[in-house]
């Protein structure tokens, strides 16, 4: 089918151009239709711009001369990650990673954010690259919640400074929700909820209050629950969960 003959409603075979760049992790899908317009964007090697046009199984998709591998099957998969592994798909020091904790024989997703190499817990991964860049976007603030086991024991200034926003060397964070689960002799465990994601973010914000974190577990993402799935564990996100992820950013 030549390109300007192509049907402008998806059908089951087609898939609108934004959207098969959208899932592919390439961009939003406002963002590809720019590209399109650009000219950037080539199906089977010529130069597409009307916007609405569909992929059909077999041509080829290239933007800026990229070319853009199609996502025939959306996989979303929950893991419990475990410590003392790199949330990467490769690690240059021979450390270990997610991968070898993922089923064999499954198309190739990708963690949605990172832990800590010591931070345990709930590890979304997937290969809808428009859903992964949606739910990382700051704009939706993705509620994450972490156990911390924390040196010593939190006054109220603590927790009234974690409410308000910590000051940390390059940044404040923003407001967290904190719960004292339970003080013992020399620690604490404590649940946090943040909505943002920066790197090591919580055990910056509780060093900097001079409760060193000694574990860290991220107990939730969004609406996904670790539950009782087991260290090293993969299992599929519910229909239930998907559509609670598809909803996010949804007022
Ligand atoms: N905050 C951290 O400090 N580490 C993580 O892995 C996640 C959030």
């Amino acid at each position: 089918m030549s390109n300007s003959t192509r049907k402008k409603s998806e059908t089951p075979e087609g898939v609108r151009l934004n959207k098969y760049i959208a899932q592919a992790g390439i961009a939003s899908r406002r963002r590809a239709d720019q590209l399109i317009a650009y000219g950037k964007v080539r199906i089977n090697g010529k130069v597409v711009r009307e916007l609405g046009t569909l992929v059909m199984p077999g041509d080829t998709v290239d933007v800026s001369g990229t070319p853009i591998k199609p996502v025939d099957e959306t996989v979303y998969l929950v893991m419990h990650k475990p410590t003392g592994v790199m949330t990467t798909m490769r690690d240059p020091q021979g450390r270990r990673t997610i991968v070898e904790l993922l089923p064999k024989k499954m198309p190739r997703v990708v963690p949605v954010g990172r832990l800590d190499y010591d931070t345990a817990g709930v590890l979304l991964m997937t290969n809808d690259g428009e859903l992964a860049n949606k739910l990382l976007h700051p704009r939706y603030g993705v509620d994450k919640t972490y156990r911390a086991t924390i040196s010593g024991r939190l006054t109220p200034e603590d927790v009234q400074a974690l409410h308000d926003g910590v000051a940390l060397k390059t940044y404040k964070a923003a407001s967290a929700k904190v719960r004292v689960v339970s003080v013992r002799s020399g620690y604490s465990v404590v649940d946090i909820t943040i909505h943002e994601g920066r790197n090591r973010q919580v055990r910056d914000m509780f060093e900097a209050l001079g409760h060193p974190v000694q574990t860290l577990v991220r107990m939730r993402f969004g609406p996904i629950s670790l539950g009782d799935l087991g260290v090293g564990r993969t299992r599929a996100v519910t229909p239930k969960e998907l559509a609670a992820l598809k909803r996010v950013g949804e007022s």
